[in-house]
């Protein structure tokens, strides 16, 4: 697995596509500290727990690797815009991994267009080992591809979109595998090009669903649909207004309440982060120290949880699901279907 790093993170510049999934109140402290470096205490101490969850992983017999520190500060052009970067701390936002293959994400954010560049030194070894490496059409990022002037659907209207079919984008953290069966949203970064592009690029061997889900602020599903083991589906108590026909015969059980408290920065997503939990086998899950509900859940479910401290690591947009990808899992590939 690998496991990200935090180092040197900073807000993007402002511009509509990085407020769209935020919440106002997020998008305020995006705007007023865009380009700035996140606080360098909740930096270390994420960092620090990023190095807990590594040495438990390890401990658990996973390999673990991490990418190098990079300056985020570097800003970089594309054809007519520039940008600096955000952060390497979340490699499932970018990297997908479908059976020997790994597809680097054609990212909408322009903060996050070099994103790959920090795994490059581990896909060139895991190329050398026999991988096979893939990067879709590198998109433009012109500003054909974001809808001038967007602004937020009306309560209860269907989801708008802030990025346009200008070309395909998507984020990998959109997509989420079962066997071989793989679950893609439409967000504020992933575009109907960009699903049916994944769909052509793997052929007859996968099949891409598209799921809608009830999210008025859609980034990245593994807050919302988590396939845990087979037999185990859990979900956003709201978010999943029908569960998809590839579960009829699954046990779907609902994430408990989450148990942060108010006051604690959350700047990139809704506390619902507590279930982003990362499965190591099909029972036992990496799970938040202090959250007992989750724990109580996993325990219940016939999965032992393997507790690690991440609520720090959480201000950032993520939790263990978000911060790791694996790149290889012992079994076989099954179909659902
Ligand atoms: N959009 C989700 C929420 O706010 C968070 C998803 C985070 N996932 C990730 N891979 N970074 O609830």
């Amino acid at each position: 697995m690998i496991v990200g790093i935090v180092d040197n993170a900073h807000f993007p510049p402002w511009d509509l596509a990085v407020g769209a999934p935020l919440s106002e109140e997020q998008r305020r402290v995006f705007r007023q500290r865009a380009g700035q470096p996140f606080p360098a205490e909740e930096v270390a101490a994420a960092h620090d727990e990023l190095e807990q969850l590594s040495s438990i992983l390890a401990d658990e017999g996973v390999e673990v690797r991490r990418p190098e520190p990079r300056d985020h500060a570097a800003s970089y052009a594309g054809l007519g815009w520039e940008s600096t970067g955000l952060y390497d701390a979340m490699p499932r936002d970018l990297l997908l991994v479908v059976g020997d293959e790994i597809i680097e994400a054609p990212m909408a954010w322009r903060s996050r267009h070099h994103a790959a560049s920090a795994y490059r030194p581990l896909l060139k070894d895991y190329f050398r080992r026999g991988a096979r490496w893939t990067s879709p059409p590198k998109p433009e990022l012109i500003d054909e591809l974001y809808v001038d002037g967007w602004t937020d659907q009306p309560d209860g209207e269907p989801f708008r979109s802030v990025i346009t079919e200008y070309e395909p984008t998507f984020d990998a953290a959109d997509f989420i595998r079962c066997g071989r069966d793989i679950f893609g949203q439409r967000s504020h970064v992933t575009n109907g090009m960009g699903i049916e592009w994944l769909r052509r690029h793997l052929g007859d061997h996968y099949r891409v669903h598209e799921v809608t889900l009830a999210d008025d602020h859609p980034m990245h599903i593994d807050a919302s649909l988590m396939p845990l083991a087979p037999g185990k589906l859990l979900i956003h108590p709201d978010r999943v207004p029908e569960v998809p026909e590839l579960f009829k015969d699954w046990e779907v059980r609902s994430a408990p309440q989450p148990v942060i408290p108010d006051g604690h920065p959350l700047y990139m997503t809704s506390k619902w982060i507590n279930m982003n939990v990362l499965m190591i086998a099909e029972d036992r899950m990496v799970v938040e120290e202090q959250d007992r509900p989750m724990q109580e859940l996993a325990e219940s479910w016939g999965i032992t949880p393997i507790l690690c401290p991440f609520r720090n690591f959480n201000s950032f947009g993520g939790s263990f699901h978000c911060a790791t990808v694996d790149v290889r899992r012992r079994g076989e590939l099954r179909s659902y279907l």
